[in-house]
């Protein structure tokens, strides 16, 4: 098959102020990282995982994947301090037969696996595809003084997800280009921006949200029982 993913999992949960990474707290009893890597790697047009992970929790994830059919498609690897370094880690490690990459931040759980395979038939067509949602707030520039600076167009405005999907060889000559410039983006996108690539954008879903704070565990719980029904 030639679709992989990158699941980054290899951050330490600072804003969740957990004794440990956040991806090991609960959600409906199973770690949060535990749902985002069966759905991928039960998606059928998912040819592989490539879970990044961090030093101290590498051991017990190996384990769980041991004892679970999931890891015939999972390959584990060690990420970096920053969640680029990690995504470039997880790059390395995809087989030759990967032609599209989807990066994935473990921590958000929700994405489905329509949304999924939606992103993938438009990264064949355009070569790039984000989830992403139009923002609902007004959104303000602020300067360090507290004082507004600017009020861009809200028609304009869209808060951006993962998956994000790309061509492995766009993905990872970007990647190279940003290490090389010293250049650190927020996402994968904005190094294919830096790039001068078009990058094509598909509507998500408010639901798709990242586990954060401790209030986002509240709404977790509630949309898996509400999607139990
Ligand atoms: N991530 C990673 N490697 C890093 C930093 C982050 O793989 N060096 C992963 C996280 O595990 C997470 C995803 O990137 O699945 C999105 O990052 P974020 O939600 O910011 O998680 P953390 O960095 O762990 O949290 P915080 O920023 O609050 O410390
Ligand atoms: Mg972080």
């Amino acid at each position: 098959m030639d679709t992989g993913v990158v699941i980054v999992a290899a951050g330490s949960g600072k804003r969740m102020g957990a004794e440990r990474n956040k991806l090991w707290l609960p959600l409906g009893g199973e770690p949060i990282w535990v749902h985002t890597v069966r759905l991928f790697a039960g998606h059928p047009e998912i040819g592989e995982v490539v879970l990044v992970v961090n030093s101290r929790d590498r051991q017990e994830i190996q384990d769980w994947l041991d004892q679970n059919q999931e890891k015939q498609k999972v390959t584990v690897v060690l990420g970096g301090a920053e969640r680029q370094d990690s995504v470039r880690n997880g790059l390395a490690a995809l087989s030759p037969q990967c032609t599209y990459v989807l990066v994935h931040d473990a921590a958000r759980p929700f994405v489905t696996g329509e949304q999924i395979s939606e992103l993938i038939r438009q990264v064949r067509t355009d070569g790039t595809s984000i989830m992403a949602v139009p923002v609902k707030d007004t959104i303000k520039v602020v300067g360090a003084d507290g004082i507004v600076q600017s009020t861009p167009a809200r028609e304009s405005l869209w808060a951006v997800q993962t998956p994000q999907a790309f061509l492995v060889s766009l993905l990872k000559e970007a990647h190279e280009a940003a290490v090389q410039a010293g250049y650190a983006g927020t996402d994968d996108a904005m190094l294919v921006e830096w790039l001068g690539h078009p990058v094509r954008v598909m509507r998500g879903s408010y639901e798709n949200i990242k586990i954060t704070t401790p209030d986002d565990l509240w709404t977790g719980e509630e949309i898996l029982r509400r999607r139990k029904g």
